[in-house]
């Protein structure tokens, strides 16, 4: 029987709760489609963080190498300020495993109401793809008084980049910066992946969100080369271009023109958090974060630690991104029969409570499960 090593990381807040529900529903369809999936568990979070005052030791990037998938919660705790555990355990896992493709799906499901009104049995069906490795969220940055002269560093799966910045302010006077930066093939590889799913869905058209006319460098060197991987890979695809500022206004006015929605690292962060709200929620919200080595997979939200422990987590987005993970590990059977039982289960008398149903999260997931092995 075909056995996946999967690494299990709950992280923090309602993070958990939604992996276990999540666990529960893939465990189902491991015994419905006849394959193993044994777990290896990584505690990683604010937690260990408090104790051991290190967000990932190295030796855990080794561990987690000779894993077949990752399937993670969420990270962030209200105990540790912004940024070490998101940056020192969530972007750093995306980045060393160069996990350039995130894959964030928004799709309608029945009984959820959409803030937009849809057209009789018309269901939203979007993907933010989102380049998940360079742009604003390179993690360079740094702030200081008058001067300010610093190493800069990164490591990526394509290139590494090393350097030194100096900058004069006014003497006493505060500053701070982050650098955005974009790689050609960075940039070539994401549209090629944007570009296959684009045409694996039947699409004839891929919008590109831009702002390259605020950011002329970074974002105009990105209209550049998706353009130019789009003209001589895709011909049969139509590219457009939208200002993201646009997009943003147009997305909730009129969703279902789009289809597959390319973009860079920050604007793809927030434009999938619109999305997953005109689908009906981040409590629905799935996301991969993909690369040519190790995967992982993680609901679009957060750590939620305002309901944390009370059971009003939905576990739907985490349990969709379990399917998420059975379709890149092969198990494509097993994962449309997950995404189906959701679809099924919210179609029926009940729903999670976040939805206005009654179900806490491991009702919610019981029932799921209950679905799956039917
Ligand atoms: P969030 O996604 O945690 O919460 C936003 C809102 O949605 C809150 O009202 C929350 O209660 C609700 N919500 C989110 N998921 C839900 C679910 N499954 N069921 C029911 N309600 C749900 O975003 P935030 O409040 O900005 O961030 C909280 C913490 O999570 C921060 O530390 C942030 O950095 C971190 N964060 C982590 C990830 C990640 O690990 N991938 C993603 C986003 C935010
Ligand atoms: C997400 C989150 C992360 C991101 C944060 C927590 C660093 O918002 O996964 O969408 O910005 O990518
Ligand atoms: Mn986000």
């Amino acid at each position: 029987m075909t056995k996946y090593l999967i690494a299990s990381l709950p992280g923090d807040g309602i993070g958990p709760e939604v992996v276990a529900e999540a666990r529960k529903v893939a465990e189902a369809a491991a015994g419905k489609f006849g394959f193993e999936l044994e777990w290896r568990e990584f505690p990683f979070g604010a937690g260990y963080y408090l104790e051991h005052n290190v967000v990932l030791p190295n030796s855990a990037l080794d561990d987690l190498a000779e894993c077949q998938a990752m399937l993670l919660g969420a990270v962030g705790d209200p105990r540790v300020k912004p940024g070490p555990l998101e940056h020192g355990l969530l972007l750093a896992l995306r980045f060393h495993f160069d996990q350039y493709l995130n894959l964030r799906p928004a799709q309608s499901f029945p009984n959820v109401p959409t803030p937009t009104p849809l057209p009789e049995r018309q269901r939203l069906n979007v993907v933010v793809v989102r380049e998940n490795t360079e742009d604003i969220y390179m993690g360079l940055g740094g702030r200081g008084r008058g001067v300010i002269d610093q190493e800069i560093a990164a490591k990526r799966g394509l290139y590494e980049l090393a350097g030194h910045l100096s900058l004069r302010f006014l003497p006493d006077q505060e500053g701070a910066f982050s650098l955005g930066l974009m790689s050609r093939p960075g940039v070539a590889r994401i549209t090629r992946r944007a570009g296959e799913l684009a045409r694996a869905r039947g699409e004839n058209k891929l919008q590109v969100a831009t702002k390259s006319n605020a950011v002329p460098h970074l974002y105009g060197f990105w209209d550049e080369i998706t353009r130019a991987t789009a003209q001589a890979e895709f011909p049969d695809l139509e590219f457009g271009y939208v200002n993201v500022d646009a997009l943003c206004y147009l997305l909730p006015r009129q969703p279902l023109d789009f289809g597959v929605i390319l973009c860079p690292n920050l604007f793809g962060d927030i434009v999938s958090d619109l999305m997953s709200a005109l689908a009906g929620g981040l409590g629905l919200a799935a996301s991969g974060n993909i690369g040519d080595g190790l995967s992982m997979f993680e609901p679009v939200h957060g750590s939620a630690p305002t309901i944390a422990g009370t059971g009003q987590a939905n576990p739907l987005a985490a349990i969709l991104s379990a399917a998420l993970m059975l379709d890149h590990l092969g198990e494509a059977e097993a994962a449309r029969a997950v995404n189906q039982a959701v679809y099924d289960y919210l179609a029926g008398p009940a729903k999670p409570l976040e939805l206005g149903g009654q179900d806490k999260v491991i009702t919610a997931g019981d029932r799921v499960a209950a679905l799956v092995r039917d």
